[in-house]
């Protein structure tokens, strides 16, 4: 594990879009795994800046993210979907047909999932995985839990996670309350991993998550054991560090 402890949200996102940017460059037809949330919008907007200057060709990028809320049709400016167009795809050159998310709308939850696993894989696989981290230290929405699955999949989202969500909607009653997950191995299989963090209110999850264990109440932790992982967070977030 690398990890890049920077000044702010501002540095956070400047390291991660370089190094975002440098695997687009290095790979141009890379396979890039995505996430939604507040904390990758600074990274996306550093990446369209480079973009605009004529540095980063996203032509033949593929990218998957991490996951759909389930039932949301795709027009809600809540869904997933909205906001990868809005916060990224819109102000990219990357092709339609290369983006994927799941289809929350799916009549078939298994069918939809076992092919998402199938598209990620006929793409080659992932190159790098972009993840942000839930305060209760879940990744994509796998929720602390017993057990964790290991393939994309359904799942019930904690009521912390749909009130953390919440800020996004009108009333908390409109937050879905499942959504369709990258799972634990789908992530795990991804062969560079980045974690952005920023802010107080991830410090346990930072502190939890490497702290040289892997608990499956701390969904994140498992990250430590990939072979090419880097976690890039800002002072707050890396305050109870050991
Ligand atoms: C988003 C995702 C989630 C978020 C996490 C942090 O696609 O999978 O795991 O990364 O909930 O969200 P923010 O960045 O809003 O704190």
């Amino acid at each position: 594990m690398k990890i890049y402890i920077e000044e702010n949200y501002e540095k956070v996102s400047k390291r991660a879009a370089l190094i975002m940017a440098s695997q687009v460059v290095l790979k141009p037809d890379s396979v890039l795994g995505l996430a939604t949330g507040s904390t990758p919008i600074g990274m996306y907007e550093e990446l369209i800046a480079m973009y605009k200057r004529g540095e980063i060709d996203f032509s033949n990028v593929t990218t998957f993210n991490l996951d759909e809320y389930y039932k949301l049709p795709i027009e809600n400016e809540n869904s997933y979907y909205s906001f990868m167009m809005n916060t990224l795809f819109n102000h990219i050159n990357v092709k339609k047909e290369n983006i994927h998310l799941p289809n929350g709308m799916t009549e078939s939850v298994e069918e939809e999932c076992k092919n998402y696993e199938e598209k990620i894989k006929k793409a080659g696989g992932i190159d790098m995985q972009l993840l942000g981290i839930g305060g209760n230290a879940h990744i994509g929405f796998n929720e602390p839990a017993d057990k964790l699955s290991v393939d994309t999949n359904i799942v019930d989202l904690t009521q912390k996670t749909i009130k953390d969500n919440s800020r996004f909607f009108d009333n908390e009653e409109d937050v879905p309350k499942k959504a369709i997950s990258m799972g634990i191995g789908s992530i795990m299989k991804a062969k560079k991993i980045i974690l952005l963090a920023s802010g107080e209110g991830k410090a346990e999850a930072i502190r939890d998550m490497t702290n040289g264990y892997i608990n499956t109440q701390v969904p994140a932790s498992i990250l430590q054991a990939h072979p090419d992982f880097t976690l890039i967070i800002d002072k707050d977030a890396a305050k109870l560090i050991k």
